[in-house]
């Protein structure tokens, strides 16, 4: 690992007199005939190592092209595959720091029956192509930390399962500035084979006195120093962030006594019910909070939703007319009738998924609110369609 960011890639004097000329399609379907990589616009990269990180899980190194432009710790990017003759997108977290040899990391945990998760974990391998989207997400550390001056102050890190990636990445990056903050990361997984980097994890604990890991099981009991067991909860957070941090912040002991976390800038990351409950516990009472849910909560209380009624959605662009449920996401919706119209996170973040509604009612299932003027950009995965709708597809 090395600290330098990877160069935004500036478009070439060729790609800038060509680009009215040439059609990308074509020219990529050439070009990949002489190197698996080559594109006229988009960003591909070759898998250069695979290795297990733990059960079910998986990280892939990857080497881009030149169209690839860069990264923080902490940010996602969108990975897109081909499966079963559909393009399949989803948005992972990139584990490494920035390397001087601008490759980069995934570690993507198997979801039973997940599409793209089991294609990456079980049939990806060295020497495969996949097609990136460019890096984005703010759960990164404040810029101060980026150009290599110390980051301030106390930070907990919250993750559960494969919300350990962005924190991985974040805390390697610090690692890499010699530690110059305390940090308590605190981690949940179902069984203890499930840890990833539990090794690196004890290492860099080992190594910097400012840095502590808890490993917390919540399906079988613990075992050793580090292991914990329980979902997360008031008590046991505050168990270990009473016994973590002793660092040279002398307010540690004085903030035990209100909450242990009052002092702490916390970074929640994990399926949406886990970072739902550390922000309900957190949020209020600590200096910060920032979280990235992996998977949306369930929507189920949401207002103005009422009852699932089918709808009747023209696609101006294709001239097809669907009926769907006002009941799931347009998103949904849609790929349930066999359409692949692009998307990303699937949870209103990246908005890949950003198509024009000409008309008609949908409801925004992240704020609750519907909208009904004509001509607005709606993020289909978080959208419902409240009325019949025409959408610029
Ligand atoms: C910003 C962001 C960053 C992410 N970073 C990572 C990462 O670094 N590593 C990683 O492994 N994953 C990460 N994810 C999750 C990832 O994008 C996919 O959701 C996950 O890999 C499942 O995709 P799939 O195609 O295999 O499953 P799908 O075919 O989409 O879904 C199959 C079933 O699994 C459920 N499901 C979908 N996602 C999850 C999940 N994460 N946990 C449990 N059940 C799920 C679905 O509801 C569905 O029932 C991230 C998600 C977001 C939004
Ligand atoms: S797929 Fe990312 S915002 Fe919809």
């Amino acid at each position: 690992m090395s600290l330098t960011a990877t160069a935004p890639a500036a478009p070439s004097l060729a790609r800038r007199l060509f680009d009215p000329m040439v059609d990308p399609a074509t020219f990529d379907f050439w070009a990949q005939k002489l190197h698996a990589t080559w594109s006229w616009s988009r960003t591909l990269a070759r898998v250069v190592e695979r290795r297990v990180e733990a059960q079910d899980a998986v990280t892939l190194v990857l080497q881009p092209n030149g169209h690839w432009a860069g990264f923080q710790p902490g940010q996602h990017l969108n990975v897109s595959a081909e499966i079963g003759g559909r393009r399949i997108t989803r948005s992972y977290s990139l584990t490494d720091i920035p390397r001087r040899d601008g490759r980069i990391a995934i570690t993507v945990k198997r979801v039973e029956g997940g599409r793209l998760s089991t294609q990456l974990c079980e049939r990806t391998r060295v020497g495969d192509v996949l097609e990136l989207g460019k890096a984005f997400g703010d759960m990164t550390l404040p810029a101060s930390a980026q150009g290599g001056q110390s980051p301030e102050g106390r930070w907990l890190f919250l993750a559960a399962g494969s919300g350990i990636t962005p924190l991985m990445a974040l805390t390697r990056q610090l690692a890499a500035q010699g530690m110059p903050v305390d940090v308590s990361l605190v981690y949940w997984a179902k069984t203890r084979a499930e840890f990833c980097f539990a090794d690196e994890l004890r290492a860099l604990a080992r190594q910097h006195p400012r840095f502590q890991v808890h490993f917390v099981v919540t399906h079988e009991a613990a075992r050793g120093t580090d292991e914990h067991e329980g979902f997360i909860d008031h008590a046991l957070l505050t168990r270990l962030c009473d016994t973590a941090g002793t660092g040279t912040d002398s307010t540690a002991t004085a903030t035990a006594t209100a909450t242990a976390w009052a002092d702490r800038q916390v970074l929640a990351c994990g399926p949406g019910g886990f970072v739902d409950a550390a922000r309900a516990l957190t949020a209020a009472t600590a200096r910060s909070f920032l979280a990235e849910g992996f998977t949306p909560t369930a929507p189920a209380d949401l207002p103005g939703a009422g009852e699932a009624t089918t709808v009747s959605v023209s696609l101006t662009r294709s001239g097809r007319t669907l009926s769907v449920s006002s009941g799931s996401s347009l998103l949904e919706a849609l790929e349930a009738q066999g359409l692949n119209p692009p998307s990303g996170c699937r949870m209103g973040v990246c908005h890949t998924c950003v198509c024009q509604r000409h008309s008609g009612t949908t409801l925004d299932t992240l704020t609750g609110e519907r909208s009904a003027e004509p001509d607005m950009a709606v993020r289909l995965c978080v959208s419902r369609a409240c009325s019949d709708l025409s959408l610029d597809l």
